[in-house]
């Protein structure tokens, strides 16, 4: 399978969200990244059901959506109605993780499950073969623009070990910081999916930095 590249709409232009809904539609994007933030699971807001109804009006691409809020499963339906295709929780957010994860699926959407940078894979032994995606997280949660954290490497190397071992099937999806720098040793290391804001959104060429970044992922 091709390796994927999810450039997160957090780093878009919100004054231009339609431009860049449709540069993304036009890019080698594989998926939109949606970051959803509560202000209380992670210390930052970042935008709700109204702007994501206005991306998913426009996207024509898989709604990887990527849940930083306490108590998930209040809304699984609504971001199920709103059109997204995977609902990401965290690990850390859920107290009864595997019924929530069922819930994810029983409203129709992929499950996935993310880690902060401080927690083991080795949490998800008992899980894993529900898991549709692991979001393995390489900064802290809550904003765009930080900088790569080094042991992310190790991380998707034993999860990637975790899912052989266990004969389960999930992706592994990488996100924060994720550059030119970090893309080919992430995939080396067993990554699927890699999620990148700042990297694609800041630069000159957007659509020639998601194409080259995609090539370097499946080089
Ligand atoms: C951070 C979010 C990320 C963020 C990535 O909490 O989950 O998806 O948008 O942004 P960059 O690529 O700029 O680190
Ligand atoms: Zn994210």
């Amino acid at each position: 399978m091709s390796k994927l590249i999810a450039p997160s709409v957090l780093a878009a232009d919100f004054g231009n969200l339609q431009r860049d809904c449709e540069m993304l539609n036009r890019s080698d994007a594989d998926w939109f990244h949606i970051d959803i933030m509560d202000g209380v699971f992670v210390p930052n807001i970042s935008y709700g059901m109204p702007v994501l109804d206005a991306i998913t009006k426009h996207a024509t691409k898989t709604i990887d959506t990527h849940l930083m809020i306490v108590d998930p499963d209040r809304y699984v339906k609504t971001f199920a109605d709103l059109g997204c295709d995977i609902l990401t929780v965290h690990f850390e957010a859920c107290t009864h993780l595997h019924r929530t994860i069922q819930n994810i699926k029983a409203n129709g959407m992929k499950a996935g499950v993310a880690l902060n940078p401080h927690t083991s894979v080795d949490h998800l032994k008992d899980t894993i073969k529900d898991i549709d995606l692991v979001l393995i997280m390489s900064v802290n949660p809550g904003f765009g623009g930080q900088s790569f954290i080094e042991n992310t490497y190790d991380k998707v190397k034993e999860l990637k070990a975790l899912i052989e071992s266990k004969g389960a099937s999930c992706l592994i999806e990488v996100d924060g910081g994720v550059t030119d720098k970090n893309a080919k040793q992430l995939i080396d290391a067993g990554a699927d999916v890699l999620v990148a804001g700042s990297y694609v959104f800041k630069s000159a060429d957007q659509e020639k930095t998601i194409k080259e970044l995609r090539a370097l992922a499946n080089s």
